[in-house]
């Protein structure tokens, strides 16, 4: 058995048409890992997803599964597992069969395919079930015995792509719950596609963002979230201003003036025209200009959103839209007050054009 990453993607790339879906896409996944890729609609996700299953074939590069390259070996072949968000079980089956039917059209023996099933059941939170028709279970646990059944014959990966877009909110958050535990009950490699940041937050161990067929970052959501390596990246996590303007050095200090003519503090040493990125949450308001500080910026509030634990603001500053999440609120600020922004340096980030 060989060591090192259980699945290596090198230089894939894909075109439909004229349409670049994949651009020399490289990256690698270990051993137990669950590595989320993360993008917008029509960013190559499934392109990815299908190049590995084997339903899509690359242009160019390799796709290499545990130390073997696989890209002329046919889909059933590979030892891959995929989930579809339309799931297809097979409703005339009950739920043991279902799972039990990779194993049977592997010929794998009856009592051991039982035992499998069993155990299957059990890892998904299914036991006692087994006799259940697919269409008298909810859509949770649907869900669950489509990803029993994709595990059942031991893949060295797990492909799901957008496994749980079809979901309401609170199942879906109930689901994101439950995947991340039968992934680390099983410790199965798992890559799991998502638009969504924040389910990519919560169960990547790694998240891959991709964005017009290309790798913008890759890296654990601590570093994606708070050290952004592209715009791209700085946009679409989280509740994000981008600022467009110049840097430049004013008696000794970095500071940004935005072409709307406010001025921010800079930590970094940069200059030139560019982007300044601040986070919603790293935006503090006051009612007075003093206890904003020496950078404060005064700005009208156009909506304020409560929501239970935080507030979220929208705001008119010399024109632009700012927004801000509050999320210790020890008061209201309403519609059309005047507020002071204050944005510390070490919360601006800095991307030049
Ligand atoms: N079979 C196809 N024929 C032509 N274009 C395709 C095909 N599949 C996908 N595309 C295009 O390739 C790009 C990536 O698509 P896809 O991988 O499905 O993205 P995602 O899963 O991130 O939404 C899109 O521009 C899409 O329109
Ligand atoms: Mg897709």
């Amino acid at each position: 058995m060989a060591t090192g990453p259980v699945l290596e993607i090198k230089n894939l790339s894909k075109k439909y048409d004229d349409v670049a879906a994949l651009h020399d896409v490289s990256f690698s996944v270990n051993k137990g890992e669950l590595v989320v890729i993360l993008g917008p609609s029509g960013s190559g996700k499934s392109t990815l997803l299908m190049s590995i299953a084997g339903f899509v074939k690359p242009d160019s590069g390799s796709i290499i599964l545990n130390g073997t390259r696989i890209n002329d070996v046919p889909p059933y072949r590979r030892n891959v597992g995929v989930v579809f968000q339309s799931m297809a079980l097979f409703p005339n089956m009950n739920v043991f069969d279902n799972i039990a039917y990779p194993l049977k059209i592997r010929k794998m023996d009856k009592g051991e395919i039982k035992k499998r099933v069993e155990r299957m059941l059990e890892i998904v939170g299914l036991s006692g079930l087994g006799s259940r028709r697919i269409t008298q279970l909810s859509g949770g646990q649907q869900q669950r015995v489509a990803i029993a059944r994709t595990l059942v014959f031991e893949p060295s990966i797990l492909l799901l792509d957008e496994p749980l877009g079809a979901l309401d909110r609170k199942l879906r958050e109930e689901m994101q719950g439950e995947i991340k535990k039968i992934h680390d009950r099983v410790g199965a490699t798992t890559l799991l596609v998502t638009h969504d940041q924040e389910e990519a937050m919560v169960m990547g161990d790694r998240i891959l963002v991709i964005n017009c067929g290309k790798i913008e970052q890759m890296g654990t959501p601590e570093e994606i979230y708070n050290s952004p390596k592209t715009l791209f990246v700085s946009e679409f996590i989280g509740t994000t201003n981008i600022f467009k303007g110049t840097a430049v050095k004013e008696a000794g200090k970095t500071i940004f003036k935005a072409d709307e003519g406010f001025i921010l503090p800079v930590a970094e040493e940069v200059k030139g025209a560019g982007y300044a990125s601040v986070k919603a949450e790293n935006i503090k308001l006051f009612k007075s200009r003093q206890q904003a500080g020496a950078f404060a910026l005064e700005a009208t509030v156009t909506q304020n959103f409560f929501s239970g634990n935080n507030i979220k603001y929208e705001l008119d500053l010399k024109g632009v839209l700012v927004k801000v999440i509050d999320r210790e609120p020890k008061e209201i600020f309403k519609q059309g007050q005047k507020v002071y922004l204050k944005i510390s340096p070490e919360h601006v980030k800095w991307f030049p054009k």
